[in-house]
């Protein structure tokens, strides 16, 4: 019989069990994930209470989805089995692979990672789930940097397709090979790529808020109709507003701030005072009741000016900005051309890859935008890729 921590031995070739550290948003799905798989999991946080909200979260996760027969009673029993919780750190001795979730701090992800060398298994697999952190840096406080690899999911997780795997300039090809295999095993939709700020989609996705916020900001249009815009002509599910407040603009501004530091103040990255303002204001969006939207019972809700020339005018300088900057990243061999539209679509719920859209929209039109914000503009956050006019040039096509 295959016992639970024999079975990830099949894909990484150790026997133990799947470790998560950190039971907050992100930790108590990814546990769900791998005990969902079929591994045995061990879960640990240094806050009790968190770890215990976890354990109820499971339970009525697991319990919901019996109701929706998306399970049986059986497994979700099962599931619940499999899931133990950690008094301590030394518990985590007999694990094949750890997942970190703990706090976004450099210095404490790097403490968490050295300690645990000391408790694990020369062989057991250490990531982290950090959205902004290097995954080089983390890696440099082990011994043995080379089994040590970024593995990220997105909110919620057990909802979300994506997994960015990104090795650290330091891990070992195969720890790279079986870790993307057994994220696949999960049921999950993988893609690779380099460690750079933002991985793929928290870079990409940037200019979808920063250019909208930009056009707000210059008096084009309001938020409604920036929304509005990228709704009726680019398919988006959310506005750029909308799905700001959605996300919190805590943790967007954070993200954008985080991304154009990392990338040595690179103008395409940065962030805005009007942003800024709603975060220094508490103004998180639907969390807090208000954001670029009022979100309290029976507020009026701002309607768009539904001009179609203004609309595509926003569109087309949006998306443009978005294709750039995935063309920069295909450019900059980030990742490949399908896993960068893979990303976009399965991380960020895009309606089409931003390669593929390039190719739909003509990437001499898609110059021609960029080309004249930045003739007008004489910004250099709008100079095109040189990719994008070589290939614009020869009239060739991503796909
Ligand atoms: N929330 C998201 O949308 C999202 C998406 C992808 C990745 N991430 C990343 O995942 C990680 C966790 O984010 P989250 O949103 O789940 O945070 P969270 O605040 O919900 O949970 C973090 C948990 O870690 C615990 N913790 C803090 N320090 C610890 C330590 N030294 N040892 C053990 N436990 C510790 C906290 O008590 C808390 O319960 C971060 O690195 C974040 O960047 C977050």
């Amino acid at each position: 019989m295959v016992t639970n921590s024999a079975k990830i031995k099949s894909v990484i070739g150790v026997e133990g069990l799947v470790g998560v550290i950190g039971s907050g948003a992100m930790g108590a799905g990814i546990a769900q994930i791998a005990a969902t798989a079929g591994h045995d999991v061990i879960v640990y946080d240094t806050n009790k209470e968190a770890l215990g909200r976890a354990k109820n979260n499971l339970e009525n996760a697991l319990k919901k989805l019996v109701e929706k027969q998306k399970l049986t009673e059986q497994t979700a029993q099962a599931i619940l089995k499999r899931t133990q919780y950690a008094n301590e750190l030394n518990q985590f001795k007999n694990c094949a692979l750890i997942i970190e979730a703990i706090i976004e701090n450099l210095e404490v992800k790097q403490q968490l990672f050295s300690s645990l060398e000391t408790i694990v298994v020369k062989d057991c697999i250490l990531a982290s789930n950090t959205s902004s952190l290097s995954i080089t840096s983390i890696a440099s406080a082990c011994k043995h940097a080379e089994r040590v690899i970024g593995i990220h999911f997105f909110n919620p997780a057990p909802v979300m397709p994506l997994v960015e795997i990104i090795p650290a300039i330091s891990t070992d090809n195969k720890i790279t090979e079986v870790s993307k295999k057994l994220i696949n095993s999960w049921g999950k939709i993988t893609v690779l790529t380099k460690d750079t700020p933002g991985f793929i989609v928290n870079r990409v996705a940037r200019s979808f808020y920063g250019e909208s916020i930009r056009i707000y900001e210059e008096g084009i249009a309001d938020f409604a109709t920036i929304d509005w815009a990228l709704k009726t002509f680019g398919g988006f599910k959310m506005g750029p507003f909308e799905l700001m407040d959605f996300i919190g603009n805590d943790v967007n501004y954070k993200v954008t701030e985080s991304v154009w530091a990392q990338f040595f103040h690179e103008p395409r990255f940065k962030p805005s005072l009007t942003q800024k303002r709603l975060f220094e204001a508490k103004w998180f969006g639907r969390k807090s009741g208000k954001g670029y939207y009022n979100y309290s019972e029976g507020a009026m809700q701002p309607k768009p000016t539904e001009n179609e020339e203004l609309g595509k005018t926003i569109f087309y300088r949006v998306i443009s900005m978005l294709i750039n900057e995935a063309i920069d990243s295909l450019y900059l061999q980030l990742a490949s051309k399908e896993d960068l539209d893979l990303a976009m679509t399965k991380g960020v719920n895009y309606p089409k890859g931003l390669l593929k859209w390039a190719d739909e929209l003509g990437l001499q039109n898609v110059l021609n935008v960029l080309e004249n914000l930045y003739n007008t503009y004489a910004e250099d956050r709008y100079r095109p890729c040189i990719l994008l006019k070589t290939k614009a040039a020869k009239r060739e096509l991503f796909y």
